[in-house]
């Protein structure tokens, strides 16, 4: 297949266009860069850096590449940046992405797999997280995916337009030579792995009172791999089905004691704990069904332990850092 993937410099994006080279796939990776570096981009897949704001760039890019399908993963993803600056959250998610599918309509392109996010749950009512769940987002940064997701749902109904709008919870891990390197980081597994090969001086624990079995918030955490596993099967069902809708996670949740507890084990090193006040708009806990994506298309997670995550995320760190 010939696949366009946005964003696909990024840490998913890049694991995903990888794997989907490995397969024999002709790929088109599309990133202004503003969030990744040109070495990210994988060998062998066509790059084009350009922003998804550039409306004549990417419809030039559709209009040429001809694809099978889109996956969009290009984003900002920062929840905590969103409460500081929505304005540019609207403006990169929302807008940009209503700029590639107005290119998508004018170039007769009708399949799109879209990166959304736990986050457009917010606080959840229950747990685990079914996509029936309410969805009342409690930052810009989930809000601005949930408005894309209702932009999908309008395009699905008055135009035919084909999508899988993808959940993620907590992605981790890496694969063989490419793993999460966000810059600036803010995900947890990287930064305490930072701490375990000493590049940081110790893990700070946002909130101590959170009413989990050790006060400190609760995650759902998922191999890049068996997400991207998820794009394949999700991008095939689009052949058949014109949406789609489901949260990928594990289906376990860690507590962030518990998440440096893993490392501590899988490094051997000891890991320094830095404890701070809670930070707005943090539910207490976010864990995924993904019942509804094993039971409709088969996904079945390969790396569902945590351990396993952190020990790819491990190696890769180590080997980047050497
Ligand atoms: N990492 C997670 O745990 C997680 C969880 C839920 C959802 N997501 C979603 O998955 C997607 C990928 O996340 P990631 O962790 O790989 O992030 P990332 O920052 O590594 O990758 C995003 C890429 O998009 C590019 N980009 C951003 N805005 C762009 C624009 N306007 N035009 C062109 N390129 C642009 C950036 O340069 C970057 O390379 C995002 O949409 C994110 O919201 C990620």
């Amino acid at each position: 297949m010939n696949i366009l993937v946005t964003g696909g410099a990024g840490y998913i994006g890049g694991t995903v266009s990888r794997l989907l080279l490995a397969q024999g796939h002709t790929v088109t990776l599309y990133d202004n860069l503003c969030h990744s570096r040109r070495e990210a981009v994988a060998p062998g897949a066509t790059f084009i850096e350009a922003d998804l704001a550039d409306r004549p760039c990417i419809e030039r890019t559709l209009r040429e590449g001809r694809f099978d399908g889109v996956m969009h993963f290009a984003a900002l993803i920062e929840a905590g940046e969103s409460m500081k600056v929505p304005e540019v959250y609207f403006r990169n998610n929302t807008a940009s992405t209503l700029t590639l599918l107005e290119a998508m309509l004018a170039t007769g392109h009708n399949k799109l797999v879209f990166s959304s996010t736990a986050a457009c749950y917010g606080e959840p009512e229950f747990t685990p997280i079914t996509e029936e769940a309410r969805l009342l987002p409690t930052n810009a940064y989930g809000e601005s995916k949930l408005l894309v997701e209702q932009m999908l749902t309008w395009l699905n109904r008055i135009h035919g337009f084909r999508y899988a709008s993808l959940r993620y919870f907590n992605v981790a891990g890496a694969i063989e030579g490419y793993g999460e390197a966000h810059e600036p980081e803010s995900h947890l597994i990287p930064l305490i792995l930072d701490v375990a090969l000493g590049r940081r001086a110790s893990i700070k624990v946002f909130g101590q009172d959170y009413p989990t079995k050790d006060g400190t918030c609760v995650r759902d955490y998922i191999h890049v791999q068996d997400l991207a596993q998820a794009h394949f099967l999700a991008l095939g069902a689009l052949e058949k089905y014109g949406r789609l809708i489901y949260n990928l996670g594990s289906g376990q949740g860690f507590t962030v004691r518990e998440v440096i507890d893993s490392v501590q084990r899988v490094t051997g090193k000891s890991i320094p704990v830095e404890e701070q006040d809670r930070r707005p708009g943090d539910p207490a806990v976010l864990v995924a069904s993904s019942e509804k994506i094993k039971s409709d298309l088969g996904w079945q997670p390969q790396f569902p332990e945590l351990d396993q995550i952190i020990e790819s995320a491990w190696k890769w760190h180590q080997q980047r850092h050497t």
